[in-house]
């Protein structure tokens, strides 16, 4: 196994491990370790159908459905993340993490890679351990109080998922799903701290206004963008990126109006963040 990191703080990708075999467990362990020290890991030119790419899934943790898309017939856990020539948004298409409004989000995101337009379309990482370890001690001290308030009703994310609600909702989706969780996270894995809010999902700080909590939000917010936290990927049809949603934040990039882009995903399950 060859890990190539791309960037300074997150991201690797692996090198000469064909995921459509059966995995010894060492190789598990293997790529377990890079992507707790990475964050993000990825792989190229996988030829993986679905059962293939769900018995991957299960041998890196517990695969768990999404609440507001359908998944293939087949493969509940599996959902299609997908952009038409005709449509506009993309799906997720702001800096987040996944479902941070669940009690227990995810550990973790596979994606992988079905069509892809003829440019553009990459993803962005960013580490929110790099993140966190950036802020002044003061900063740090103010924070490891708080807690943030995380909706699935922002009104950009809604936008975002309109399209694959329309195409392929679940009639049993709630409303609106909100939880609360500590604005600095320590990794149940790893024990680092990192940042756990986005501007995706979080609205405010418990206990305070929204009004309140916006200015310090949005200088959160553009903190966790800066460009050394972060790394790009490329994608090529069978790659597949899996990504520690504890402690990263990506960004699908929407530059690639008029073309298809077709992606497969699965959420492995993850703890209540503390
Ligand atoms: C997701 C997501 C990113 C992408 O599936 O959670 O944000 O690149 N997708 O499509
Ligand atoms: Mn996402």
């Amino acid at each position: 196994m060859e890990i190539v990191r791309i960037a300074g703080a997150v991201g690797a990708e692996i090198h000469d491990v064909d995921l459509a075999q059966p995995l010894a467990p060492s190789t598990v362990s293997a790529i377990r370790a890079v992507w707790l020290e990475h964050g993000v890991i990825f792989f190229r030119d996988q030829k993986l159908d679905p059962r293939q790419f769900m018995d991957f899934a299960l041998a890196m943790g517990t695969p768990i459905e999404y609440p507001f898309v359908r998944g293939l017939p087949d493969f509940p856990q599996i959902i299609e993340v997908k952009k038409l020539e005709h449509e506009r948004t993309n799906f997720g298409g702001m800096w987040h993490t996944d479902t941070a409004y669940l009690e227990c989000p995810p550990s973790a995101t596979m994606l992988l890679a079905r069509e892809l337009p003829p440019y553009g379309g990459d993803t962005e990482f960013s580490s929110m351990a790099a993140a966190y370890d950036a802020l002044s001690d003061g900063l740090k001290a103010t924070l490891s109080g708080l807690r943030g308030v995380n909706s699935s009703a922002k009104a950009d994310v809604t936008k975002s998922r309109e399209d694959r609600i329309a195409s392929d909702g679940r009639a049993d989706a709630r409303k609106q799903y909100v939880s609360e969780h500590p604005v600095v996270r320590t990794h149940p894995e790893t024990g680092r701290k990192s940042l756990y809010i986005n501007s995706g999902h979080t609205v405010r700080f418990a206990g305070w206004t929204e009004e309140e909590s916006q200015p310090l939000l949005s200088f959160l917010f553009h903190h966790q963008q800066r460009a050394e936290f972060t790394c790009r990927f490329a994608w090529r049809p069978g790659s597949l990126a899996l990504w520690d949603n504890r402690c990263t934040l990506h960004n699908p990039v929407n530059d690639y109006h008029g073309f298809r882009r077709i992606m497969h995903r699965i959420t492995l399950a993850g703890d209540r963040p503390r």
